[in-house]
């Protein structure tokens, strides 16, 4: 895998996933995070002054007229080796949602964020993934080739559904995974798989305190999981250990 992109990396399993990837064995070439505010990025500033390979690029998912003029600035930084792996990481959960509370500005936001996004943004560097997946034809379907890694969650899983509510987040991340599931059908053909993964309950933001998963151990697991991805991931959902999960 020669160049990254990952959406949402100021914090959270985003900027764990940055962290870990300088520091891999053999760290891409061009890893290019995305973030909301440049200036309050601090700890990815730093990130970026002592890791050459790493870009940061300024981008709000729910923005997706800017996705154009976000594209040429990636196209900028791959050159000609177009673009392996984009990671749709960024989302959003609003806090009170069961039916009493939930609003439709709410449903809205949530799913022009976390479902919306991801695929416009996929549509807006497709180029540059076929591109990456054309040069690299002689690679199997993955990662080295040409990938869209979606950030899903069990919460947008119908069948694992058992406590209700959540209406913004579990539509939007059950929309994602159908934006996965035809994307992979889609992409096949030209050489990028598509898959989606649920990292876990992990201790960040979004997931709480009482989260019992640590963004490193969720990272790493990613990982590992990402430099596994074969043809038999393409469109399915996998857990941040690997393990096929049910939509
Ligand atoms: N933590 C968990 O337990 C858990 C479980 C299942 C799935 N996930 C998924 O894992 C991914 C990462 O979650 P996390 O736990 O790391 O969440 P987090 O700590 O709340 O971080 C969310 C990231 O998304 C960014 N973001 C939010 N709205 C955005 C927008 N409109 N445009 C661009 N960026 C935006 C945030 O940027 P700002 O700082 O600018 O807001 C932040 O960088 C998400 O897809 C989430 O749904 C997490």
């Amino acid at each position: 895998m020669k160049s990254i992109l990952i959406t949402g990396c100021n914090r959270g399993i985003g900027l764990g996933l940055v962290k870990r990837l300088v520091k891999d064995q053999i760290s891409p070439k061009c890893i290019m995070v995305t973030c909301r505010n440049l200036e309050k990025s601090t700890e990815l500033q730093q990130i970026a002054a002592e890791h050459k390979n790493v870009h940061i690029l300024q981008l709000d998912v729910e923005k997706t007229d800017t996705f154009e003029n976000f594209a040429k600035d990636v196209k900028q930084l791959v050159k000609d080796d177009g673009l392996n792996v984009l990671f749709n990481n960024a989302a959003y959960s609003p806090k009170a949602t069961r039916i009493h509370f939930v609003k439709a500005e709410q449903m809205l936001e949530t799913f022009s964020i976390n479902a919306v996004g991801p695929l416009m943004l996929t549509k807006a560097l497709l180029p540059l993934l076929k591109k990456a997946a054309t040069l690299n034809k002689d690679q199997p379907l993955g990662i080295d080739r040409s990938a869209v890694i979606n950030m899903s969650s069990i919460l947008g899983s119908l069948s694992m559904n058992d406590s209700g509510g959540l209406y913004p987040y579990r539509c939007s991340k059950a929309a994602l995974n159908m934006i996965t599931k035809s994307l992979s059908i889609e992409l096949k053909e030209i050489g990028i798989l598509v898959t989606a993964i649920h990292p876990g309950w992990v201790k960040t933001d979004l997931g709480g305190p009482k989260a019992p998963i640590e963004v490193d151990d969720s990272v790493d697991g990613i990982i590992n999981l990402l430099k596994n991805l074969s043809t038999t991931h393409n469109g399915l959902l996998y857990s941040w250990e690997g393990k096929p999960l049910e939509w």
